[in-house]
């Protein structure tokens, strides 16, 4: 079976920057900025990316070209028979759960993008919006038909294969959603008061610093790579053999730190323009679904063509940033089922999303219908998410780390971030270094955290 590859380097590392650029660049990384310290986070969530991330994101690389292979394959191959092989199955799974409460969301910025658009905001009260996003929400058929035409975008994208279809995707939406960033960053910043944004979200303040932040500042970095289960080591299973993988993996982290910043100029701004206190607008989906709507028609004028051209192109951003991660995490599940059990492509997608189908229904209903059914008062949806973000992304990522720090062998790695001794690798011993010791330790760190071990420190 002819395997395909991404058909150019650029194409590879937009589809793998579509894979980290989604909803938590825009919907925690600014408001988590704002809230410890603005720049002085930044320089510490920056030096988490390079001490941490950067080196867990090259074994992944490495790890998927190096096997040509699906995550569970690759590990299997690469770990020699020996119970490693279960951490690629782990990833494969741990995406799949991942992707079922992910589309639920990215539904809900379809149907925001289409509310903005019909200028359904105007004239809204403020009190009102928490209303709008909770009868939504909790109706049965509305998020349903949305998340249908949500996972039907990715199946299709998925279904056209490797080249026509992610790498297109990516080529076409990574572009589009910078410019949209830009635009509306630009928006934002010339509003009347914006400069407390700007200043909100830069002004370094290292008195807000404590433990937390730096544990927050790994699993944002963590989470916002798309990190510890195998996502980009698919993608870098489409890697062509001379692509550079540190400078690749360097290129995809710039990409997403720069847009997670952006978001932040989006945001800010106009939230300081209608004189509301930051810490109040929330985080995740109460800001982007219940006060943004808000402050965007406020900060641009109550129904106003600006603010509906404003709102709608900032949903249908974070539309297109939801699209393409839930597309690679798609992509994990589809190449597993249809490497491992020898299926067609389009069985293999048409598996994975029906069963997609299903459990995003389940956590969709889980806010409505459903809400009953819960497991330690937490509601379908968030089982979904806990799981997942709490214990299996920190436990893939320490295993991962530990496998490419101690069990990997040595030679195999340089030379293949090397390709084949054609590259310099100057940041070869540190980058060892961190693998083996740090990011095992900070990982392990995280995961305790997310436990609920140092809650004491909150
Ligand atoms: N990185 C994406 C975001 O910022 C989400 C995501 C996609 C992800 N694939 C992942 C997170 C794999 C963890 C692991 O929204």
């Amino acid at each position: 079976m002819g395997r395909e590859n991404f058909g150019s380097k650029l194409g590879a590392v937009l589809a793998a920057a579509g894979s980290a650029v989604g909803l938590g660049n825009v919907w925690r990384f600014p408001i988590e900025t704002g809230q410890n310290g603005g720049a002085a986070f930044i320089i510490i969530y920056v030096l988490c990316i390079i001490i941490l991330g950067l080196p867990i994101m090259i074994s992944e690389f490495l790890i998927g070209r190096y096997t040509h292979a699906n995550t569970a394959g690759a590990f299997r191959i690469v770990s020699n028979g020996s119970p490693w092989k279960w951490v690629g199955r782990m990833g494969v799974f741990t995406g799949w759960f991942i992707l079922c409460y992910y589309v639920v969301v990215g539904a809900w910025t379809l149907h925001y993008t289409y509310l903005s658009v019909t200028n359904a905001f105007y004239g809204v009260p403020a009190q009102q919006y928490e209303n709008i996003f909770g009868d939504f929400v909790s109706s049965s058929w509305m998020p349903t038909l949305w998340l249908f035409l949500f996972i039907g975008v990715i199946h299709f994208v998925i279904t056209r294969g490797v080249q026509s279809g992610i790498e297109k995707s990516a080529k076409l939406m990574m572009p589009t959603l910078f410019v949209i960033t830009i635009f509306l960053a630009v928006c934002s910043i010339m509003l009347p008061g914006a400069s407390k944004g700007v200043e909100f979200l830069l002004k370094p303040d290292w008195s807000k610093v404590d433990s937390t932040t730096i544990l927050e500042a790994m699993g944002q970095a963590f989470y916002s790579l798309s990190l510890a289960m195998g996502c980009l080591c698919t993608y870098a299973s489409y890697f062509e053999k001379n692509t550079p993988l540190a400078k690749s993996a360097v290129n995809v982290a710039l990409i997403d730190t720069l847009i997670a910043i952006m978001a932040g100029f989006i945001i800010f701004p106009s939230i300081f323009n209608i004189g509301m206190d930051p810490n109040e607008a929330g985080v995740g989906a109460s800001l982007t679904f219940v006060s943004l709507p808000n402050v965007f028609q406020q900060a641009l004028g109550d129904g106003s063509v600006l603010a509906v051209v404003f709102s709608a192109m900032f949903y249908f951003l974070l539309f297109v940033a939801a699209l393409t991660s839930a597309i690679s995490l798609h992509e994990v599940a589809t190449a597993y089922v249809t490497e491992e059990f020898n299926m067609s492509r389009k069985k293999g997608a048409t598996l994975v999303t029906a069963t997609i189908l299903v459990l995003g229904t389940l956590c969709s209903l889980s806010f409505g219908p459903l809400s009953g059914v819960t497991l330690f008062d937490r509601n379908i949806f968030e089982i979904f998410d806990d799981f997942s973000g709490r214990i299996l992304l920190p436990l893939g990522g320490m295993l991962i780390s530990i496998f490419a720090g101690w069990v990997l062998d040595r030679r195999l790695y340089h030379n293949e971030i090397s390709n084949q001794g054609n590259l310099k690798t100057p940041y070869f011993r540190m980058l060892v270094f961190s693998l083996r010791y740090i990011a095992p330790l900070a990982i392990g760190l995280v995961f305790l955290d997310q436990l609920g071990a140092f809650s004491f420190l909150k």
